[in-house]
């Protein structure tokens, strides 16, 4: 039914290789190398292993240049801590202050005798800025518009996520010191505290960016920092489209979805775009709704005008004054939502949501993380269960079957592509199992030699349950859009 049958290459080669494990595993097939791959030796069965140019060191001579502009750095930085009046730091103007910091480096440069090019200076200029007013080696990174994800595994690694890979920069800090005292500076500007007794932490940055650290020696190689940009231009519907994240049709079912408010959950694992499709979801939210979001970390960017929104808090170096999500969702019960939207249930805030969702607030949406609906559908009852609920399985799956219309899997695949892999719908109670129905996936049908993988967004051919609900609000989705695509 589907092309990879029609495929003339890497068919034969792939059955011979695993017989039996996985018929509909397409993607199993290498159809590079396999050829050669039948006379060869055993081992040589194998894939080389990717060579990872992570690592890769810089150039020789790049790396000397490197060394040479950090230990100028290191002196320029005691010289200024020496010069500056630091008091007087916070009341300075920019302006003032890069004007200081270019005459302490003239004076010191020269009374060293080192003669570095306009750009060379420009940039240690500028690092020393970083380094007086804000987060250090970070700040190229966190200014750097193509990086999603900073992430720092002791002074001297920082990988970053780009385009859905991963890589490593050639930023990094002089040593452990110099990395804890960046990750005071971000932790104390809110109030937090880090050290061994407290050694992990949560934090916003000044740009909205959600920021997580954990110290030595609970980090045993050096502190560990991950950091997720926030995105001042949050990809919309039209963006996820026309970067292959799902399809128009997906994006017409999703619109008439979420306007005809189904209560819908987007599943996905980490970094997948969980986040991301929520926002987008909420684009088509009617604008004369009350939304009430409530998040641990405010990223959502809601379009709309009447929108109240919540950041949920952990408790202080006392331990008082926490505000969890339940304590927020509870609360915003009283607030008269038309829709609530949970940025993430993790805890013992389920049984609200489920409650909310079935008593009234039809629309409401939030995140969870599993790898698909099914296991979706297991965490809520798990999480249902570690909150100390009493109540057999049965009623607890039944709770869910009635409070959730939709579950949209957001995925990251492994050539780093963020896509819908499936939208399915809970149709109900078979006997003791919920029963779903899928109405559009990703299909896939194999890799490119450079990893990249082929497939396509299609409809399962099932109808929709709610298309009738769909008709009646004024949604008519022609019977077309849920019919299979065949790529040609
Ligand atoms: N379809 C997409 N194409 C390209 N980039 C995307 C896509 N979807 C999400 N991203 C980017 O990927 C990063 C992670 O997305 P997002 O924050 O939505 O993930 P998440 O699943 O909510 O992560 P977490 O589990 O950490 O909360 C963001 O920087 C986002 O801009
Ligand atoms: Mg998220």
């Amino acid at each position: 039914m589907f092309s990879r049958y029609k495929k003339p290459s890497g068919a034969t080669p792939a059955k011979k290789a695993a017989p039996t494990k996985d018929a509909s595993a397409a993607n199993t097939a290498a159809p590079i190398g396999r050829v050669e791959a039948a006379a060869a030796p055993i081992t040589s069965l194998r894939r080389p292993l990717p060579v990872t140019d992570a690592r890769a060191a810089p150039q020789d001579k790049e790396r000397k240049r490197k060394e040479r502009l950090g230990e100028i750095k290191l002196d320029l930085h005691r010289s200024l801590l020496d010069n500056l009046n630091l008091s007087a730091l916070d009341t300075a103007t920019e302006a003032d202050l890069r004007a200081e910091i270019s005459a302490i480096t003239a004076e010191v440069l020269e009374e060293r005798s080192i003669v570095l090019n306009r750009e060379e200076r420009s940039t240690l200029t500028q690092e020393l800025y970083d380094e007086v007013r804000g987060l250090g080696p970070l700040e190229t990174l966190l200014k750097d518009d193509t990086v999603n994800d900073i992430l720092v595994n002791g002074p001297h690694q920082i990988f970053i996520e780009r385009d859905g890979k991963l890589e490593m920069s050639d930023v990094t800090f002089k040593d452990e010191k110099h990395l804890l005292r960046i990750i005071d500076k971000i932790v104390s500007a809110v109030g937090r505290r880090v050290d061994e007794s407290n050694p992990y932490v949560d934090a916003r940055l000044l740009d909205g960016s959600r920021f997580n650290a954990m110290v030595p020696p609970v980090a045993v190689d050096g502190s560990l920092v991950s950091i997720r940009k926030f995105k001042k231009d949050k990809l919309g519907i039209d963006d996820l489209v026309r970067f292959g994240a799902f399809s128009e049709e997906m994006a017409a079912y999703l619109q008439a979805a979420v306007a005809c408010r189904l209560n819908i959950i987007v599943s996905g694992g980490t970094g997948s775009g969980k986040t991301t499709t929520l926002n987008a979801l909420s684009s088509f939210i009617d604008n004369a709704e009350r939304i009430l979001t409530i998040e641990d970390t405010a990223e959502l960017q809601l379009q709309q005008v009447h929108v109240g929104r919540m950041e949920s808090r952990p408790p202080n170096v006392e331990g008082k004054g926490e505000v969890s999500p339940r304590d927020c969702l509870k609360n915003a019960l009283r607030m008269r939502p038309d829709r609530i939207i949970v940025g993430e249930t993790r805890g013992e805030e389920v049984i609200d949501m489920l409650q909310a969702m079935n008593t009234g607030h039809d629309g409401s949406m939030t995140t969870i993380h599993a790898n698909n609906p099914r296991d979706g559908i297991s965490r809520l009852e798990n999480m249902v269960a570690m909150a100390g609920i009493e109540m057999p399985l049965k009623a607890v799956r039944s709770q869910i079957a009635s409070a959730v219309n939709l579950i949209v899997q957001a995925s990251r695949l492994q050539d780093g592509s963020r896509r819908m892999t499936s939208i399915t719908e809970i149709t109900g109670m078979e006997g003791e199992v919920i029963s779903m129905q899928e109405i559009f996936r990703f299909q896939r049908v194999g890799l490119t030699p450079e990893n990249k993988i082929i497939g396509h967004f299609t409809a399962t051919g099932v109808r929709s349950n709610y298309s009738e609900r769909f008709r009646l609000w004024g949604y008519d989705l022609p019977a077309t859009l849920y019919e299979p695509t065949r790529p040609e």
